[in-house]
């Protein structure tokens, strides 16, 4: 079984369609790696292009809905739907060849988020999630992981960027919690499959600073929909406006919220 509704269908097709491009394109960046001028012209093309077939798609499908998309960024329609996109998150990797990268959609209505698409195109994975549906990847249902001691878990992080304002906070709080866990910290470079793989058991907690909206609008109801937590720093819903996001499976939630406080 897998979700199947209007809305994710429509989502669904477009990341399928954006993706045929993203997928020739990345074969094109590992060949230019050895290239003098290196790939940077051409993948910010690459990710200009992938969202210009994710707004066709969705326009097409859609046509009265908002966009927040990260290049062109807003069109508002004055509609309570709006789309949130990321064409490429985890450009870096994309730009280096590392496969491990994301098309991220979120759907908010009246301002929440009640659907979500994340698709990793060359793992062929499509996390998909509807507010009350459940949380799928592929056609399995996704549950977060049930691991109670943070000792024993395995944890997420990104950044900090090189002129992030909240460097020192960020490296301080990456050496606590590489002195409470046994597993070395994960920074896999994309925050949507970050946020994804905690929908998906596969990481227990993740926690960064300083992400933008469409970097993780498809995450929060994967993780809520899969039975995770979804706060700032300090466990409050207000984790887009304060920059701060931690993303837990339900059982070290507080723990890491003592961490990041103290
Ligand atoms: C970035 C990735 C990365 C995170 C950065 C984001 P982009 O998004 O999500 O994991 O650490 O803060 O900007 O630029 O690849 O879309
Ligand atoms: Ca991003
Ligand atoms: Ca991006």
């Amino acid at each position: 079984m897998r979700l199947n509704s209007a809305n994710i269908n429509v989502m669904v097709k477009a990341c399928r369609k954006a993706s045929k491009n993203l997928i020739r394109d990345f074969g094109e960046v590992e060949q230019l790696q050895v290239s003098q001028k290196g790939p940077g012209d051409f993948v910010t093309a690459s990710d200009k292009k992938v969202e210009k077939i994710l707004i066709e798609e969705l326009q097409k499908a859609r046509p009265g809905y908002s966009i927040l998309s990260e290049e062109i960024g807003e069109i508002n329609n004055d509609n309570p739907f709006r789309w949130i996109i990321d064409p490429i998150d985890g450009t870096s990797n994309f730009l280096h060849g590392i496969p491990h990268f994301a098309i991220s959609i979120g759907l908010e209505h009246n301002k929440e988020i009640i659907a979500g698409i994340i698709y990793d195109p060359i793992k062929d994975e499509m996390f998909t999630a509807e507010k009350g549906n459940g949380a799928y990847l592929n056609n399995h249902r996704l549950r977060v992981s049930s691991r109670s001691k943070l000792k024993e878990c395995i944890v997420f992080t990104g950044g900090p960027k090189i002129n992030s304002k909240n460097k020192e906070q960020s490296l301080k709080e990456y050496e606590k919690f590489s002195s409470t866990v046994m597993i070395p910290i994960r920074k896999l470079g994309s925050a949507a499959l970050d946020i994804a793989y905690v929908a998906a058991g596969r990481c227990d907690g993740y926690w960064q600073r300083n992400l933008k909206y469409w970097d993780i609008a498809a995450g929060i109801i994967l993780v809520k929909e899969a039975g995770g937590f979804v706060s700032d720093f300090n466990g409050s819903e207000k984790f887009v406006e304060n920059e701060t996001i931690l993303v837990t499976n339900s059982r070290i939630n507080k723990e890491m919220i003592e961490i990041l406080n103290n």
